[in-house]
């Protein structure tokens, strides 16, 4: 059963769908709301567990947050749109490529990967989902997910950004985070999924990605048909939010060629 997201909608024209990565919400894309909804109509849902959305009594599994999407999309009576995911959001782009591609008009792809997770992966997310549920808290989130969330330049010298995210994962729910960690682990390989995909799309990634390295978006590029790629220099796995300039600038030209 779907449930009823929380989103953010802001702007006018072509509809530009952001989605979150994990463990954080609709709200790191603050400044993409604020840029580029001068030209676009910029909807930034929390997924299913995040941010003010409720959680949902499914399995975990990404098609699930994708219905959600599309339900979200009925909701307001959007036939297709720019669909773009950073990390998580990625694979939920994905899962939604593969179900109705026809509600997809262009695809953004920001520091995620088609592959699927390895068994050491599956395991280190199982452990992750284990230790937030019997602890009841995301403690364990500021050790095993936050560092690897920020490049080294951000750590170095965006003390505001690192805060920021600090604050958007305090926000998780042990229940929302263990979901969503299950969830990623059972995704499919996509490699296929983006070969047979029509639409153009955006494949942006941060140079100092730890999560999705630059090998994982140029697999995507490989095997996306009509592809544009842009790779942010001292931008890590949060490239969005650690060089909005840029990730924004790639957005903005990539949408304005759409049309
Ligand atoms: C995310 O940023 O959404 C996650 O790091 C993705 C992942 O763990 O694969």
């Amino acid at each position: 059963m779907t449930v009823a997201l929380h989103f953010q909608d802001s702007g006018e024209g072509i509809p530009l769908v952001l989605l979150h990565a994990f463990p954080l919400s609709g709200r790191m894309w603050a400044n993409q709301r604020a840029t580029l909804s001068d030209s676009c109509r910029v909807i930034t849902p929390d997924l299913r567990g995040f941010g003010r959305s409720p959680a949902g009594a499914d399995e975990p599994a990404l098609e699930a947050m994708a219905d959600d999407v599309f339900a979200l999309l009925d909701r307001l009576d959007l036939g297709s749109v720019v669909l773009g995911g950073l990390s998580m959001g990625g694979y939920v782009a994905m899962a939604m490529l593969r179900k109705y591609p026809q509600r997809i008009a262009a695809l953004v792809l920001a520091d995620t990967k088609a592959t699927a997770d390895t068994a050491q992966a599956r395991a280190n997310r199982e452990r992750l989902a284990s230790t937030v549920v019997e602890s009841g808290t995301v403690e364990a989130l500021y050790d095993q997910v936050l560092p690897t969330l920020l490049g080294r330049s951000t750590k170095d010298h965006r003390p505001e950004v690192v805060a920021e995210v600090r604050g958007l994962i305090g926000d998780a729910t042990p229940s929302g985070v263990a979901w969503a960690a299950r969830a990623m682990a059972a995704r499919p390989d996509s490699i296929e999924l983006l070969e047979s995909a029509r639409v153009p799309a955006l494949v942006i990634v941060g140079d100092e990605d730890q999560i999705a390295s630059v090998a994982d978006a140029e697999a995507m590029a490989d095997a996306l048909p009509k592809v544009t790629m842009a790779r942010l220099m001292a931008a890590g796995h949060l490239s969005a939010m650690e060089d909005p300039r840029a990730f924004n600038a790639a957005v903005r030209d990539f949408v304005a060629g759409l049309t």
